[in-house]
């Protein structure tokens, strides 16, 4: 069967994509890239906010099309939404085939087995459980960028941030054995893979259990799984996603610093600059707090960059609360910041809150803090200028095949004029020459 794998929602489920589409194509199925050449539709879904869900809804809706000219058309959806609302959707939305919950993934082939059986009958499946089979299973050939890959470190997240339904959805936190990610990172590396992302919901926890912040500063079994990682000759570049603040401890800086082959982005989400809103939210951490760790990083590594998660127009969120979030995120000078509208997820405490920040006032503090990022970016792209970074090479840019771009460690992408014998997967050098808030602009150099 020709399936397509759409996917929303964040990196977790983009490698959950990647899974199942590699399970999927063991069992003998082709994975296509447009609905049109599919037999059967697979949507990824994600809950994280309101509209994320809408999106998902709405084009299962719009896709109900194909049934007209291709009526044995199956629809599928798994991920967040399929695991929080499955059994739901599947009532509601009569051409749904089935739902598969987010540690389902391996039921996928079987699935599959069952609906080609009885294709005259509308079969709804919805399985949900515990275990997670089939998380290392990759398709590096086929991937968008072959040198590059993701590996779920943990799955499901303890924190109970109070705005937050991913707890609610993929459950409790539960980490993989470090011998088993460093196996599935040296198979990549086998296979060609110089950079690896590591994922999880709070990978500075990982390996922690239980223990609530503050943390000890002398151990992090993350700061150690990196350092395995570090150690997988072929691989030149490690990144992660997402630490939360109060877990980042002395040791997990030093390793950071120590460590090259950790790219010196940091992904450190900081949600609000308001201590009041902070608890608020059940983020156990303030503004100073956050921001020792932007010091202490730069203090060992003056180059680094940070990227953030902010939410604004929290319930209570006032302008002075605002104000804080704003200042707080112009003293550290994000590189990158992803701005998030507050949108109450069922089940959530704050969701028992009033919703109370009128939308058009949540849209505002968005434009303000976007401003923000767009003037900090000038000024640090700007200061780049004359400066020579090594960059992992990507292909063609989007706007022009003449020009390529690439990703320096810091994760700034720069366009430069193609020479000949270069490839996707390689490493150059590269002097910058011109910026804009967006892309930097060089020329190859030789190191
Ligand atoms: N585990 C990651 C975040 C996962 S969700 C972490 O803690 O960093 C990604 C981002 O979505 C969050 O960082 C938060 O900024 C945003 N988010 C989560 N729930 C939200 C909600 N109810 N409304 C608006 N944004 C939300
Ligand atoms: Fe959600 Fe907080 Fe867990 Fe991130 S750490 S997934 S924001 S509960
Ligand atoms: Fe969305 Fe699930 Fe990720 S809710 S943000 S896809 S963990």
């Amino acid at each position: 069967m020709k399936i397509y794998i759409k996917t929303y929602g964040c990196q977790m489920n983009e490698r959950d994509s990647e899974s199942a589409a590699a399970l999927l194509a063991e069992a003998g199925h082709t994975i296509v890239y447009t609905e049109e050449e599919a037999d059967a539709v697979i949507l990824n879904t994600c809950s994280v906010r309101e509209q994320a869900e809408i999106k998902a809804i709405g084009k299962l809706g719009i896709m109900k099309r194909l049934l007209y000219e291709k009526p044995h058309m199956i629809f599928g959806i798994m991920g967040c939404m399929a695991q929080s609302r499955g059994e739901e959707l599947l009532q509601k939305i009569p051409h749904l085939d089935f739902a598969v919950g987010t540690d389902n993934i391996h039921a996928l082939p079987e699935i599959f087995e069952d609906l080609a059986k009885e294709r005259a009958k509308i079969r709804k499946d919805a399985r949900f459980g515990a275990d997670t089979p089939g998380i290392d299973a990759h398709r590096v050939e086929e991937a968008d960028k072959p040198y590059c890959a993701f590996i779920s470190i943990s799955r499901g997240c303890n924190r109970f941030c109070s705005y937050c339904i991913v707890p609610y959805v993929r459950g409790r936190e539960r980490c993989r054995e470090a011998d088993s990610i460093v196996k599935e990172a040296e198979m990549l590396a086998e296979k060609g893979v110089v950079e690896i992302m590591l994922l999880g919901q709070n990978v500075a926890a990982y390996g922690m259990g239980d223990v609530l912040p503050p943390i000890p500063d002398d151990e992090s079994p993350f700061a150690d799984l990196l350092e395995r990682i570090s150690a997988i000759e072929g691989i030149r570049r490690i990144r992660f996603t997402s630490p939360h603040p109060a877990f980042f401890n002395k040791k997990l800086i030093e390793m950071i610093a120590r460590l090259p082959k950790v790219c010196k982005n940091i992904h450190l989400p900081m949600q609000s600059g308001s201590d009041r809103i902070l608890k608020e939210m059940n983020r156990p951490y303030n503004s100073a707090q956050y921001y020792k760790i932007v010091e202490d990083l730069r203090s060992l590594v003056p180059h680094i960059n940070f990227s953030t998660d902010i939410i604004v127009g929290f319930p209570t969120e006032t302008e002075e609360d605002f104000n804080a979030t704003h200042a707080l995120m112009h003293k550290v000078g994000f590189d990158n910041a992803f701005i998030f509208k507050y949108s109450p997820r069922k089940g959530t405490k704050s969701s028992k809150m009033t919703d109370d920040v009128p939308q058009a006032e949540k849209e505002r503090r968005n434009q303000v803090l976007l401003a923000e990022l767009e003037e900090t970016n000038k000024r640090k792209n700007a200061a780049l200028v004359g400066e020579t970074f090594e960059l992992l090479v990507e292909g063609p840019s989007k706007r022009n095949a003449e020009r390529w771009s690439g990703r320096t460690d810091t994760f700034k992408t720069v366009v430069f004029p193609k020479p000949e014998n270069i490839k996707e997967g390689d490493f150059i050098h590269v002097k910058v020459t011109s910026a804009t808030s967006m892309t930097l602009y060089g020329e190859v150099v030789e190191k």
